[in-house]
């Protein structure tokens, strides 16, 4: 019952250093080139310290390394990295899931070595497009022939988990060309796929240029067009589509975007990273420094706020229904006590009457319709049961 008082099963940690920052990127990254790296894994080292103490670990089942990207680190900084997610968050190794995020510029041999022999067993790649003039238009360190060596490099050190991450709706892009990367994409026969349409950021070159009229985006009939594609080819070759942007080979969902998916709680460490348990979420300072002050002293969080029953309610609705499966009366009486229908029937009639929604056996999901049109959905059930500020 609300709110789960048990450890987190999942731990998210964060490394903010990329060699370069794409332009359509405002994740919590900063260019490499003199930044504090050992300091800032002793801070880390801090903050796993005093979260475990605060609340100890019992039965770790997945780890995920995000970024920024975790493959800038040099295999000894990757060696001492993974000896303290291995010190402070025991696993056993046949059951986790340990997910790296890798950038095909900044992945060897040595380094590939040195991740397998640390635990990882999933190595999830940002490709992005498999065209080289588009590559380089995004920002972009690496080229597709760096993708190519990076996936045979993965496999040669003995990964099996394999995923790429591609963008659709880039500026400039055609129909054509996104045919050509999901089916270069596709070619390579890997376990899993995200494939996210673009979506442009604040804070970002891409955000300038749209303000100047200078991003050339394609048009929504073509985006759409594209996304149709997307879905139909990877389900041809045998993928499920699980999430809204994740596709899977049988076996393959990613264990930790679903304890996330499933509104369960996970541990978050690292700058910038937020993580949720006992009811509470915690936000971490985001610069590198601050974050390094921080832990000096305490833990780093700027917030660590209760959530009330009923927002989390409405988070268990957005998260879920990401998942093409959907929401199950099952889960939502699991973690509320409650009835689905009786707190939110009237949005989800509303839903369903708009064709965006459609009532399964076990609960909701979303149409065919409604995969398009997710914001919509999603936005529905924000500040349903709470006033939004
Ligand atoms: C943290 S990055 C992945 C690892 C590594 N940093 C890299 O880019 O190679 C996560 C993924 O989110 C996607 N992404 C980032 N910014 C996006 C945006 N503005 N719109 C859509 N997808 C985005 C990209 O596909 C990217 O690979
Ligand atoms: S997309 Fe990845 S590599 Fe590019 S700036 Fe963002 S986090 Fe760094």
């Amino acid at each position: 019952m609300y709110p789960d008082l048990s450890a987190p099963k999942a731990v998210y940690i964060h490394i903010p250093f990329c060699t370069n920052k794409c332009h359509y990127c405002d994740f919590n990254s900063y260019v490499l080139k003199g930044q504090p790296v050992m300091a800032y894994l002793h801070a880390l080292e801090r903050e796993m310290e005093r979260t475990v103490s605060s609340l100890p670990p019992e039965q770790i089942r997945t780890i995920f390394v995000g970024g920024g990207t975790p493959t800038v680190l040099t295999p000894e900084q990757m060696e001492f990295f993974l000896n303290l997610v291995k010190t402070y968050f025991p696993y056993q190794k046949d059951e986790i899931e340990f997910t790296m995020e890798a950038n095909p510029g900044t992945t060897d041999a040595d380094k590939l070595e040195v991740m397998k022999a640390g635990g990882v067993n999933r190595i999830s790649l940002g490709v992005q497009s498999f065209d080289n003039t588009l590559l380089h238009r995004i920002g972009r360190i690496h080229n597709t022939d760096d993708v190519y060596r990076s996936l045979e490099l993965a496999k040669k050190a003995g990964f099996t988990n394999l995923s790429i991450d591609l963008m659709f709706g880039l500026p400039g892009q055609t129909l054509e060309a996104l045919e050509h990367s999901v089916n270069e994409a596709l070619r390579l026969d890997l376990q899993h796929y995200s494939i996210y349409g673009l979506k442009v950021e604040e804070h970002t070159l891409f955000h300038t240029l749209f303000q100047k009229n200078e991003l050339p985006l394609p048009e929504e009939e073509d985006e759409v067009k594209m996304f149709e594609f997307i879905m139909n080819t990877l389900k041809r070759d045998g993928y499920e589509q699980y999430e809204i942007s994740n596709f899977a080979r049988p076996g393959y969902a990613s264990k930790h975007n679903t304890i996330y998916w499933h509104n369960e709680s996970y541990y978050g460490l690292g700058a910038g990273a937020h993580g949720y348990a006992r009811g509470v979420r915690h936000v971490n300072a985001k610069a590198v420094q601050a974050y390094i002050d921080a832990t000096n002293e305490q833990l780093p969080y700027i917030e660590n706020n209760l959530i009330s029953v009923e927002e989390a309610m409405e988070d268990f609705m957005m998260v879920g229904l990401r998942m093409l499966k959907g929401i199950t009366y099952e889960h939502f009486r699991e973690q509320f006590g409650l009835e689905l229908d009786r707190v939110f029937g009237d949005s989800l009639q509303r839903m369903v009457r708009k064709g965006l929604l459609e009532k399964v056996e076990a609960g909701y999901r979303l149409s065919s319709q409604g995969i398009f049109l997710g914001n919509e959905v999603f936005g529905e059930f924000i500040g349903t049961l709470t006033v939004n500020e």
